[in-house]
C-alpha cells in the first residue's frame, strides 16, 4: 500500500470525523478539532492511499518552541496493523523537524501496546516517563471547611527551600519537572530548562506550600479553562509526606466548595499519584483510578 501524507483543511473535517467515530464512538475529536486545525505551526494531518481513501489522521502541537508533541493519532480500523500508525508516526517526525522541533514527544495509555511497540522499539523513542491524569477528580467529600490545611500560596522568600524540595523530589521522581501553560493540557509534557525552575512559577502565584514552621511539601496548580469552558484548577506537580498531600487535597477541595473553582484536574507524574491512591482515601466520588500513561520522547540535538 503507498501511502501519501498531507496537511487536512476544513473540508476534511467530515471524513476525520467519521474516521475517529469507527475507532471510538465516543472520540473527543469533535470538541477540539477546530481548535488543533488552526495551529502554526503544527495542526492536523492525514494519510491517505492511492485512491485518496482516508487512513489515518494526527496532529502536531508545539509546547514550546522546538517542543512538539504527537497526539490524536487514528489509524482506520480497516487497515489498523498493517503498518500505517508507523510510517504516520515517521512523517510526523520528520514534520515536527522541519517545523523547528528539537525534541518530540507523545503520550500513550501505559496498555496501548502498538504505540509502545511503534514509538519505544521501531521509531527509536525513549520511555521519559510515566504520567497519571484525572479529570474531575476530587471530591466534595473531602474533609469539611474549616479544618486547618497547612497550606498557602509561595511566595518569593520561600524559593531557596522550594527549590530544595523540588531537587529532593527529582531524586525519586519517574518523571523529570513539568510546568503546564495555562490553556492546554498537553503543555504539562513541556519540560523547563535547568536553572531555577521554581522561581517564575513562584513568581507567577502558581506553586503552593504546605508546612506550617519550614515548607515540607509543594504543589504547582495553574488555574485554566476547560475545553467545555469550566474553570480549572490544573495541579501539575504535587509532593511531600502523606500530611502535605492531604492538605493540598483538602485546600484544592475548599477552592471549588468557595466557588474559586469549578474543576479540578490532577495530571502528575506517576510516582505522584500513586503517593495519592496510598493515601487510601474515599476522595474521589466514584472512586475511580488514575489513567496512566507512558511519555515518550525523540530529540534531535542542536
Ligand atoms: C495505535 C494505532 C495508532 C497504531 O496504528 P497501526 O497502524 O495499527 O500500527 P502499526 O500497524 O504500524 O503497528 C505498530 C506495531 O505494533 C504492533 N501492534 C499493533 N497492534 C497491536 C496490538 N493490539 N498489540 C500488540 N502489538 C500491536 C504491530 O504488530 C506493529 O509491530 P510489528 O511491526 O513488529 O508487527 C492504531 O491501532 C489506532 O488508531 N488505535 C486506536 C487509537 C489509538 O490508540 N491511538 C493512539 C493514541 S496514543
Amino acid at each position: 500500500m503507498k501511502l501519501t501524507f498531507r496537511r487536512a483543511t476544513d473540508d476534511d473535517k467530515p471524513a476525520m470525523l467519521a474516521l475517529a467515530a469507527s475507532v471510538d464512538p465516543d472520540d473527543y475529536l469533535r470538541w477540539v478539532i477546530d481548535g488543533y486545525m488552526k495551529e502554526r505551526p503544527g495542526g492536523f494531518y492525514l494519510t491517505e492511499d492511492e485512491s485518496g481513501r482516508l487512513l489515518a489522521l494526527a496532529s502536531i502541537t508545539f509546547i514550546r518552541p522546538g517542543q512538539a508533541f504527537l497526539r490524536t493519532m487514528r489509524v482506520h480500523p480497516e487497515v489498523q496493523g498493517q503498518g500505517v500508525g508507523t510510517e504516520f508516526t515517521r512523517f510526523q517526525v520528520d514534520q515536527a523537524k522541519r517545523l523547528g522541533a528539537r525534541v518530540v514527544r507523545l503520550l500513550t495509555a501505559e496498555d496501548n501496546r502498538a504505540v509502545h511497540r511503534l514509538a519505544g522499539e521501531k521509531l527509536g523513542f525513549t520511555l521519559r516517563g510515566r504520567w497519571a491524569t484525572w479529570w474531575d477528580s476530587l471530591s466534595l467529600t473531602l474533609p469539611p471547611d474549616g479544618q486547618a490545611t497547612g497550606v498557602r500560596v509561595a511566595v518569593g522568600d520561600d524559593a531557596p527551600a522550594l527549590d530544595g524540595l523540588f531537587r529532593e523530589s527529582q531524586e525519586v521522581c519517574s518523571c523529570p519537572g513539568v510546568f503546564a501553560g495555562e490553556e492546554e493540557s498537553s503543555e504539562m509534557y513541556a519540560f523547563e530548562p535547568a536553572g531555577e525552575p521554581l522561581a517564575g512559577l513562584i513568581e507567577a502565584g502558581r506553586v503552593l506550600v504546605h508546612g506550617v514552621a519550614a515548607p515540607d511539601g509543594l504543589a504547582v496548580v495553574t488555574p485554566s479553562t476547560g475545553y467545555d469552558g469550566r474553570s480549572t484548577l490544573l495541579v501539575t506537580y504535587l509532593w511531600g509526606g502523606p500530611e502535605a498531600r492531604l492538605g493540598f487535597l483538602r485546600h484544592l477541595a475548599g477552592e471549588v466548595r468557595s466557588g474559586r473553582a469549578t474543576a479540578i484536574e490532577l495530571s502528575l507524574p506517576a510516582d505522584q499519584a500513586e503517593a495519592l491512591e496510598a493515601l487510601g482515601r474515599a476522595w474521589h466520588p466514584e472512586d475511580q483510578r488514575p489513567w496512566y500513561g507512558r511519555l515518550y520522547e525523540k530529540t534531535f540535538g542542536r
